[in-house]
């Protein structure tokens, strides 16, 4: 196994004198939804660059030797603006050649892995990104909750609900949506929830549509909240917050099959 590791270490180093840069997902918070390609990169890589919900046990995998760097933003908390985090990358690039970017979830979704891709392109750095298991997907599975039913949700659409403070109007044309996909999929939705449903309802959506936000997905303490869409931020405002959320809309929230839910005993929340 260390012979395979080793060569496929090699492999890996391109051969410009800056070393690779792999935008790495780390998957939703179990830290048993880790990819083996992810795991591999994490035991060779010589520097590792990691962001918010990494799960922690993640961190133990790299070896002694490695330079990590948290690069950790959480919503209204940016510890360090993209631009600094684009620097930090191409510099430690320039000094190892096996970089890991990890990042919660997927690294295109959500993620700003594209820009952070595009802007290691621009500055001749080699770049590959290993898909991780996005939470929109993840999160509700472990709840039981399918995001596509061949009998009630065969499309759906993942969102995002986090509008920036400074926009001019609103990103997302949630009165479209409302009659354009079987079933939504919001990330970082519950800090404008009350306006999202307001606008999915004044576009048509049934007030009555199924609707379910998992907190702290996929980990010990995991929580889900259902109620018909005219009733969550009520049903959701009488509780504590709990950060990270997915909401999730649409008759597939009725296809929900508890049994599939795994016991979360030891897997504790990310960092
Ligand atoms: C900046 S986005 C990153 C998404 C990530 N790239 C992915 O593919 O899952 C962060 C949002 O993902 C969602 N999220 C991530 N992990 C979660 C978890 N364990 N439980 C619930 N929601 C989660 C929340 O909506 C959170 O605000």
């Amino acid at each position: 196994l260390d012979l395979l590791c080793c060569s496929y270490a090699i492999s890996a180093v391109n051969e410009s004198q800056n070393g690779t840069v792999y935008l790495v997902g780390a998957g939703p918070g179990d830290p048993n939804l880790l990819t083996v390609k992810a795991d591999r990169l994490l035991r060779q890589c010589g520097a590792l660059v990691y962001d918010s919900l990494v799960p922690k046990e993640l961190l133990d995998l790299v070896v002694d030797s490695c330079e990590c760097h948290f690069v950790g933003k959480r919503r209204g908390h940016h510890s360090l603006p993209q631009q600094k985090i684009n620097s930090i990358l191409v510099e430690i690039a320039s000094r190892h050649s096996c970089v890991v970017r990890l990042k919660g979830g997927d690294p295109f979704l959500f993620g700003r892995g594209a820009e952070e891709a595009a802007y290691l392109d621009s500055h001749g750095i080699s770049v590959e990104i290993v898909p991780g298991i996005t939470s929109g997907i993840a999160v509700p599975a472990y709840v039981g909750i399918p995001v596509t039913h061949r009998l009630g949700g065969s499309s759906i659409t993942f969102v995002t609900g986090h509008e920036e403070k400074d926009k001019k109007r609103p990103i997302v044309n949630w009165r479209g949506l409302a009659n354009a996909t079987d079933g939504l999929v919001i990330y970082m939705g519950v800090h404008n929830l009350e306006y999202i449903v307001d606008e999915l309802i004044a576009g048509g959506l049934n007030p009555f549509t199924s609707a379910a936000i998992i907190q702290q997905g996929t980990v010990v303490g995991q929580r889900l909240i259902k109620a018909p869409l005219n009733q969550l931020v009520k049903e959701v405002g009488t509780l504590e917050f709990i950060s990270p959320s997915i909401v999730v809309i649409g008759q597939i929230v009725d296809f929900q099959i508890e049994a599939c839910s795994p016991d979360l005993a030891n897997v504790t929340m990310p960092i």
